[in-house]
């Protein structure tokens, strides 16, 4: 929730740092008219750095130019063959640029989790480099395998092959210094390969011992050279270039914001190609494609800047666009058919990635490579502005194996309760308690259910978070209280910002235990933000995380109670009056860092400290819920993500489904956007289309600037309010089947929503389908994301079949593309042959009253007449699922049997109890079948002679299935009231 409109204005109107006094009147005169003028609706460009904008980037490219132009370059860094040594899954040794002279350290390990590390410093760094990151992204160190094999030697190489089957195998080049990883002798990932290596050692200043200060001249030439060669956008003319880029090394100025640098040029450079592959995907956020762009020259729709990985506040982002937005995750995974491979690039600093994709192969690698028809390989550049070298090389070789091998490694999405997962009401803002009531009331009156609302930042005093303005809020317990009679929650927002007032305990307490960053000078770093003067505690600090983490139980948040949950906003940094409206990067942090090294993990590590926060509210603690703006790798660990501050208007809702898609793929699966569009008003079609795509996606959140017209769902009227609340109460009836994906993805890291190529690898023609989806394996949804259209087309991806949602008529898949209706009361959705999915179709005012309505079982067959499916419940709340107290089935439809077995070691566990006599299956309905069964009988397979007869219904059935209609498809079969319980090993036989 950015609301930058109001900043905005106040820029425009004036310097902040040169009108500080008058900034506190202005503002609230600001905030007044910007209620009543509509503000232009684009990003402004000009606020954020370009590449040519950020020196490092710039000499980094130019680097990569030089190197490109020039065919008889060759990488100046030599790995030193007799420092070379294999130990325990580790080689180590030297590498030097031979035309400095610099030496650096190599480690590279090889991990019990068929992936391997590279890390590269300098082996005598003028002082440390930041290597911290490490310990807000990892969950824990990992660790070295002791299965590798050196193979023989050869000249000016070494090789080893690792890997738990012995498939996996890196190669190391000695001179100049280059990497290839393979998998069965296929290379998939190569560092260096292109020469783009460049590490800028630390240096005092006027030591002129650096390539970079030589090569000016020369980069000029390349430069331009380039510019015509590659349809580049580099802003830089000739002129005062030289000096310009002589500049940069030690400061650098933007808008009129100096950082002053005071190490220098660090930044770190290396080129990461994956042969074979012509698409990759991740590295959120942007408002992008799902298969990302060329970012040099390059195909149509092609971008001329790199991709950037900065966390930032952006007002009203720009679609189709590689700028940076509010979270970054530097991970990136190529598919093609037959292998997978990622890297993660673990560095906080501000980081670009150029991405070019290449036809031939220069290696000549295809004689041995199977690739199929395609050669193309995708070469990636990245460079960061400081630290070290740090990469994580994944290798598959499915998709599944690298999102288990990246969550071993950054953990799991940690388990929700069970209201998050459902629908959640939010404005900016919900005004007074009256108005709170009113809203939940109007949920009861109007049917529809919803578990959360939202309270934005005007519910507190004076912008002072963990306060409550008294006179909007008299009795925010009773308020909590009440609409906790209906098993609903409230979330408030708690910014990372802190008002600067002597009488506002937070800000004092942090002051005196010296908890704030401080500013380049040494002081209490001092900036803009909606309170006016503030102050950022420091979480990279272990005694604010310590702190803060005090500051949520129920006796220190006044006005609190156990249904109140979290919202993180504003934590990329947003800072008004900072470049590029955050910190400056020579800022102060814990141990004497800038703020530079670690600027991507300020989101994280405040999203961290707070879920310390309310995991300390309770003894044992109940699962926090704490949704945050901005993330990194690791996020996934302390709860949800949104995609800020989005439009109201259809292309946002389209570009919702791609961003949604990669952050899902790179490891953060719990994410949403908001529902509605963040600014502006949505005609009532958009809204009820939205709500349509919210409704099948993992985080479901309306919310709505304070300058919009109120848009609760019945403010529409009749027909849309219908729609709406059809597609709501689609989603309570799906939520076994969301929480069930969700403690799947909390052991395998799979993603919950998931872009065609992951539940189809070996289909190309859907490696860059971006606007459908499967919701696990079992749904496909094709959201509609254009104004006035009612029919849609849909591919269907494998040899298989599908039916409809709504009538269940059978649809054979084969890789093509049909056309079907959309009309506005339809959300396209098809069920995948072959799933078996758990409803309830009982819907009540929030997911709390349903924890105990019995199950319909939705059994699709495939072509083979087979079917398989999960169910996943626990309390919903506590921590006791890891004790082993929950419930896991799998239902398997084949050979005529439906049958229900435990996939939990203990199936007479604590909460299975609970609900052994209580949670039943009252309906169980099959697609998909030929013909009528004669008879059906059910037993519990501890006693198999017991078996009952059951009644059933074939064809033309006068059921309501779902929350729409009833299915008129001939060939399905409804078993109703089959007397079976969840909890109970049972068959179904036809
Ligand atoms: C090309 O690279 C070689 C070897 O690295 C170097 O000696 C030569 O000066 C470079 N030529 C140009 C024009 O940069
Ligand atoms: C909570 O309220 C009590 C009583 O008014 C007050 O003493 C205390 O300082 C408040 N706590 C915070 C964190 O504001």
């Amino acid at each position: 929730m950015l609301k930058r409109m109001y900043f905005k204005r106040t820029r425009s109107n004036n310097r902040f740092n040169r009108y500080f006094y008058f900034v506190n009147i202005i503002f609230t005169f600001i905030v007044l008219i910007s209620l009543v003028i509509k503000v232009a609706s684009a990003v402004k460009r000009e606020d954020f750095k370009t590449c040519a904008d950020s020196s490092f980037c710039q000499r980094n490219r130019v680097y990569a130019d030089k190197v490109s132009s020039n065919s008889s370059f060759i990488s100046p860094y030599n790995l030193i063959e007799n420092s070379i040594n294999i130990k325990d899954g580790v080689l180590s040794g030297e590498i030097i640029n031979i035309e400095n002279n610099v030496h650096f350290i190599l480690e590279l390990n090889l991990l019990t989790t068929d992936s391997a590390r590279i890390r590269i410093n300098e082996k005598y760094p003028l002082k440390p480099r930041y290597e911290e990151v490490q310990n807000f992204a990892l969950v824990n160190e990992p660790s070295n395998t002791l299965i590798y094999t050196v193979l023989p030697s050869k000249d000016g190489l070494t090789s080893i092959s690792f890997g738990n089957e012995g498939k996996q195998k890196v190669i190391v080049y000695h001179s100049p210094f280059r990497v290839e990883f393979l998998f069965n002798d296929v290379p998939v990932v190569t560092l260096n390969d292109r020469g783009f290596f460049n590490f800028e050692h630390l240096r005092k200043k006027g030591d002129s011992s650096s390539f970079v200060d030589q090569s000016n001249v020369e980069n000029n030439v390349n430069l331009n050279k380039n510019k015509d060669e590659d349809n580049n956008n580099d802003k830089n003319d000739d002129g005062d270039k030289e000096e310009e880029e002589e500049k940069g090394l030690w400061e650098e100025t933007f808008n009129g914001k100096l950082d002053s640098k005071p190490n220098g040029p660090e930044s770190i450079g290396l080129d990461i190609s994956f042969p074979g592959f012509s698409h990759v995907y991740g590295i959120p956020e942007h408002a992008s494609t799902l298969s990302l762009k060329e970012t040099r020259g390059g195909s149509e729709g092609a971008y001329t800047e790199p991709y950037r990985l900065y966390n930032l506040d952006v007002f009203e982002y720009e679609l189709d666009n590689p700028m940076a937005l509010y979270g970054s995750i530097p991970f990136m995974m190529a598919h093609r058919k037959g292998a997978s491979a990622a890297i993660l690039w673990l560095n906080a600093a501000e980081t670009w990635i150029d991405i070019t994709k290449n036809k031939e192969d220069k290696h000549g690698l295809s004689g041995f490579l199977n690739f199929g028809k395609s050669t193309t390989t995708t070469n990636t550049h990245w460079v960061s502005e400081s630290g070290i070298i740090d990469i994580f090389i994944f290798l598959g070789p499915t998709t599944s194996d690298i999102h288990y091998q990246y969550g071993l490694l950054t953990g799991f999405t940690t388990m929700p309760q069970y209201f998050a997962i459902s629908y959640h009401q939010c404005r900016w803002n919900y005004l007074n308690q009256d108005d709170v009531l009113e809203v939940d009331e109007g949920f009861d009156k109007y049917d529809i259910p919803y578990d959360v609302i939202w309270l934005d930042i005007e519910h507190t005093d004076n912008k002072k978070y963990l306060t409550w303005d008294n006179a909007k809020f008299p009795d925010p317990i009773k308020m909590q209280n009440n609409i906790a009679l209906k098993g609903r929650k409230m979330v408030t927002i708690v910014d990372p910002h802190l008002k600067r007032d002597d009488d506002f305990i937070l800000y004092k307490e942090a002051l005196d235990l010296d908890l704030f960053i401080k500013g380049s000078d040494g002081q209490v770093y001092d900036a803009w933000c909606w309170p006016g003067s503030s102050s950022w505690p420091d979480f990279t600090n272990p005694k604010a995380c310590e702190w803060w983490s005090k500051k949520f139980t129920l006796d220190q948040y006044n006005g609190s109670t156990e249904s109140l949950f979290i919202w993180n906003d504003m934590n990329e940094p947003a800072v008004f009056s900072g470049p590029e409206i955050t910190f400056p990067k020579d800022i102060i942090q814990h141990d004497g860092w800038e703020h530079r090294d670690s600027h991507n993990i300020y989101g994280l590590s405040y999203h961290a400290a707070t879920f310390s926060g309310l995991m300390n509210r309770k003894n044992p603690p109940h699962r926090p819920f704490i949704l945050s703006r901005s993330f990194f790798a690791g996020s996934q660990r302390y709860g949800a993500i949104w995609t800020g501050d989005n439009m109201a208007k259809w292309d946002h809702l389209a570009a919702s489904l791609p961003m949604l898609l990669t952050i899902g793929i790179s490891g953060l699966p719990f994410s949403g956007a908001d529902v509605g569009g963040f600014f502006g008003n949505p005609e009532p079609e958009l809204l009820v289309r939205w709500y349509q795509a919210g409704a099948f996606q993992p985080f479901f959140r309306a919310h709505a600037h304070i300058d919009t017209k109120r848009r609760e769902p019945w403010i529409a009227g009749s027909p849309y309010t219908r729609y709406i609340r059809d597609a709501v109460r689609e989603r309570y009836a799906l939520l076994p089947l969301w929480y069930t994906l969700f403690y799947e993805t909390s052991i395998t890291g799979k993603p919950i929503i998931r872009p065609m190529f992951e539940v189809y690898p070996d289909e190309e023609e859907g490696f860059a389908i971006e606007d459908q989806y499967f919701v696990g394996d079992s749904l496909l949804v094709k959201p509609v994301v254009n104004q006035g259209q009612t029919s849609i087309e849909v591919y269907l991806s494998g040899d298989e079949l599908y039916y409809d949602y709504y009538n269940f008529q059978r649809i054979q898949g084969s890789n093509k593309v049909i056309k079907v209706d959309a009309p506005l009361n339809k959300i396209p959705v098809f069920i995948h042959g072959g799933s078996i999915i758990s409803r309830r179709q009982r819907i009540r005012r929030s997911s709390a009253g349903m924890r105990l309505d019995p199950f319909t079982l939705l059994v699709a067959l495939n072509k083979k007449g087979e079917a398989k499916g999960t169910l996943y419940l626990d309390d919903g709340e506590t921590y006791e699922f890891e004790k082993g107290n929950y419930v896991y089935r799998q239902f398997i439809f084949t050979s005529g049997k439906l049958t229900s077995k435990s996939l939990s070691s203990d199936n007479s566990n604590l909460y299975s109890q609970t609900i052994s006599s209580v949670l039943r299956v009252e309906r169980i309905i099959i697609i998909g079948l030929d013909k009528k069964p004669s008879k059906i009988f059910a037993y519990n397979n501890s006693n198999p002679s017991l078996k009952q007869e059951l009644e059933f219904k074939f064809g033309g059935i006068g059921t309501t299935i779902n929350s729409f209609t009833t299915p008129s498809s001939k060939d399905v079969l409804v078993i109703k009231n089959p007397k079976l319980f969840i909890t109970e090993d049972w068959t179904v036989q036809f």
